[in-house]
């Protein structure tokens, strides 16, 4: 089955700019160099909400039964300095480990913050809203109307996902530290006793003239 999943974004990867994978968007948007691409697989399920219409700046491909899925976003970062640290990002989560993050610095000055140095979601008020979401709703497609509907912020998109059981893999470029941003996880006990496990990616997207 894993296999299967993998080949969906393989196939997907290898016609690239030009189609998607069965069941998903067209992404045939030209890259400009600035997009925060995302690819989560093998995952359970996602959701998107918020200016989540398929457009330049927002587009989400994915495999006809939602468990790989990549993302091009264009954000509008709060502070536009070059020199505001830029990290490539990768999540895995396996049986054995269970989540681990590596951050790799691309460019930029690291700065220092009291707490998580790897802390990409800055914004203390919308990530403690996102805490409150997932633990509080037990369905995705709720989770993310609800992040929409109570974060309130115009012009923010957000992706939901749901990791399901590991292996998963999610890799993303161009993370900052920023107020117009958010990418973090949230591990939830759900009312059985089993945990389930949720990563948020949001923000501020980029105008379309821009
Ligand atoms: C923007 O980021 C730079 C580099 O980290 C920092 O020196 C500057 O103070 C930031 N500007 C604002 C308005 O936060």
């Amino acid at each position: 089955m894993k296999f299967l999943i993998l080949s969906c974004l393989t196939l997907s990867a290898v016609l690239a700019q030009q189609t998607s994978a069965p069941g998903g968007n067209i992404c045939n948007y030209t890259p400009v160099g600035d997009e925060s691409n995302q690819k989560a697989v093998p995952i359970d399920t996602f959701r998107t909400s918020g200016l989540d219409f398929v457009r330049p700046n927002w587009c989400i491909t994915h495999c006809a039964d939602r468990k790989s899925v990549k993302v091009a976003a264009r954000f509008n970062f709060a502070n536009q300095s070059t020199s505001v640290a830029t990290y490539k990002v990768r999540h895995t989560h396996t049986r054995a480990s269970g989540l681990k993050m590596n951050a790799e610095l691309i460019s930029g000055v690291p700065t220092k913050r009291d707490d998580d140095p790897f802390n990409f979601c800055i914004d203390d008020a919308v990530s403690g809203q996102i805490d409150t979401i997932v633990k509080t709703y037990d369905d995705i497609e709720t989770m993310s109307e609800a992040l929409n509907y109570y974060i309130n912020k115009p012009g923010w998109a957000y992706m939901i996902y749901d990791m399901g059981f590991p292996p998963s893999i999610i890799e993303t470029d161009n993370v900052k530290q920023d107020l117009n941003y958010c990418s973090k996880t949230v591990n939830k006990q759900n009312s059985d006793g089993t945990f389930g496990l949720f990563q948020v990616f949001a923000g501020l997207i980029k105008s379309d003239s821009s």
